[in-house]
């Protein structure tokens, strides 16, 4: 009867430290992946359905991660990473190198003459580097008396297809080498700098394919999620709070792998299992 008894506390005191440790396994279904045309959205990344409100969406993956979906003319599928002030297309997530290729919203609304109208403002999501192959391009924006011999010699560099009615002209140049002689940022009206991949020549005449080939980031992993990811999790916010996402589909507080976190439950768990070993035995012989 003593033993019964101890069976049923230590079960008990078992079943309160397990709960208090895994969390609600019903109410957030991480998924594994979404496919949104050819781009594979998963973890750290996720798919934000775009009629739910972000603040009230949980989800398996880094904040500022979330990929939206949508369909544009032709049928054609556009991943869409919207950052506070801009908006990119992720044409492609590479995720063994943590590498993902984005090219910038507005250049796409014209394809035949792209033009980029917001500096690119990645401080938001601090995960988010810029690849070894970036290069900055300085875009000039409707410039004015500009010095005739200019023409000639940054003939490549001028944004032909953006020169207005007013004669004025816009140009693009590599960051820190733009042209000494002239006074670019008091002449022109807007100067806004954007990302390209390192192109093979320096000559930037190809300036509309490569803003349309976009460019490359590589991200980091979160601190808080490392303990959770080397046990198999995935990080998930859930109201902003950071649980982790076991295989399984449990949630725990930090981390999947059981040993970890039940270090101080173990000998409970041995000494309930004697428990029951010795129960049954008795039980068996009571009953033979
Ligand atoms: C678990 O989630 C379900 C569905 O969201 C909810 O109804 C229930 O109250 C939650 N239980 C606890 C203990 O949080
Ligand atoms: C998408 O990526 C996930 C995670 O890498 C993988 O498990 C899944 O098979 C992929 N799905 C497709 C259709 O490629
Ligand atoms: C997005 O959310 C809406 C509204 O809850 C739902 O009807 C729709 O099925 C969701 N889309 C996807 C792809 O999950
Ligand atoms: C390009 O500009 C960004 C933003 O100003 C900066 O963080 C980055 O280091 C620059 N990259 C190169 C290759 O100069
Ligand atoms: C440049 O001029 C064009 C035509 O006048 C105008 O539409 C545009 O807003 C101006 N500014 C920039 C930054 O392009
Ligand atoms: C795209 O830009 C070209 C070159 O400036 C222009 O001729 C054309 O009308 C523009 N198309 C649209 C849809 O704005
Ligand atoms: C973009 O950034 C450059 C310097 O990096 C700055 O001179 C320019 O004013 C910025 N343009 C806009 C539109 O914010
Ligand atoms: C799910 O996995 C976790 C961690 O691996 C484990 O502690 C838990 O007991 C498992 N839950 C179920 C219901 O299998």
């Amino acid at each position: 009867m003593s033993r019964l008894f101890l069976v049923v506390v230590s079960l008990i005191l078992l079943g309160l430290q397990t709960n208090s440790d895994t969390v609600n396994s019903s109410s957030v279904v991480c998924r594994s992946f979404y496919m949104c045309g050819s781009v594979n959205i998963s973890y750290p990344f996720w798919y934000q359905n775009d009629s739910l409100s972000i603040s009230d969406t949980d989800y398996c993956g880094y904040p500022g991660f979330g990929l939206s979906c949508s369909i544009a003319a032709g049928g054609i599928y556009k991943t869409v990473l919207r950052l506070p002030k801009d908006t990119y297309h992720v044409t492609n997530i590479n995720y063994a190198h943590q590498t993902l290729t984005l090219v910038d919203a507005d250049v796409t609304i014209n394809e035949s003459c792209p033009k980029v109208r917001h500096n690119i403002t990645l401080n938001t999501v601090p995960e988010l580097h810029y690849s070894k192959y970036a290069l900055n391009l300085s875009c000039f924006y409707n410039c004015s008396s500009i010095p005739s011999d200019f023409y000639s010699y940054y003939s490549g560099n001028r944004l032909s297809c953006l020169a207005n009615h007013a004669n004025q002209q816009s140009f693009v140049f590599q960051e820190g080498k733009v042209p000494r002689g002239f006074d670019w940022y008091k002449n022109c009206e807007e100067h806004v700098v954007t990302t390209v991949i390192s192109p093979n020549s320096v000559l930037i005449n190809r300036i509309n394919r490569l803003l349309l080939a976009g460019f490359e980031l590589y991200w980091g992993r979160i601190k808080d999620c490392f303990v959770c990811e080397n046990s198999g999790g995935r990080c998930l916010y859930k109201k902003k709070e950071l649980l982790c996402f076991c295989k399984n589909g449990t949630q725990r507080t930090e981390s999947c792998s059981g040993y970890g976190m039940f270090n101080s439950n173990l000998p409970l768990l041995f000494l309930s299992l004697n428990y029951c070993e010795n129960f049954r035995h008795n039980s068996m012989i009571t009953a033979g």
